[in-house]
């Protein structure tokens, strides 16, 4: 086992884990951020995004080991105060999720997208959430609410809670 020490949503945790443990694993398991999601075996969905340092990876492709030392946002993290972050009311509004299973990874790379370029076009938004899959929406709702987000010029909110 080997002892990380990962910022987790504002909350440090302190846990030892195999080093193998995938950092999506570690997450849900462990830490019990359930709202952070598996969707494949392949690296492929994007469900399981997340933001490490602030930016956005598939955190099944990253090992909880390199984590250590570093911050992890999860979906649960960005609107601690129970209310809907502007890029979930966008979604809401835009009716951008129909099962939901990979809105919490689409809205972690939405976020993602926006910090990269605040104002992006249609095609940008679309490139940017390339590696994430929706099986039900076709898209075209969840780009409309990432524009939507944008034109509003949203914050990215990242707080914290006590675990
Ligand atoms: S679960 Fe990570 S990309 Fe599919
Ligand atoms: S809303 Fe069902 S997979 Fe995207």
């Amino acid at each position: 086992m080997t002892r990380v020490n990962v910022t987790v949503d504002g909350v440090q945790c302190s846990d030892d884990v195999e080093p193998r443990m995938l950092l999506v694993h570690y997450l849900r398991e462990v830490v019990g951020k359930v709202g952070t999601v598996v969707g494949c075996d392949t690296s492929n969905c994007g469900a399981c995004t997340v933001h490490l340092d602030g930016r956005s990876v598939k955190s099944c492709n990253v090992l909880a080991v390199q984590a250590d030392g570093h911050e992890v946002t999860t979906i649960e993290g960005i609107a601690p105060m129970g209310e809907l972050h502007p890029m979930q009311q966008a979604f809401h509004d835009h009716h951008a999720l129909q099962c939901g299973y990979c809105t919490p990874g689409m809205i972690m790379q939405a976020l993602d997208v926006l910090r990269e370029n605040p104002n992006p076009s249609e095609e940008e938004i679309r490139v940017g959430l390339e590696g994430n899959l929706c099986r039900c929406t076709g898209y075209h709702n969840i780009v409309k609410a990432v524009a939507a987000c944008a034109s509003s010029a949203a914050p990215v909110a990242e707080g914290s809670e006590a675990r």
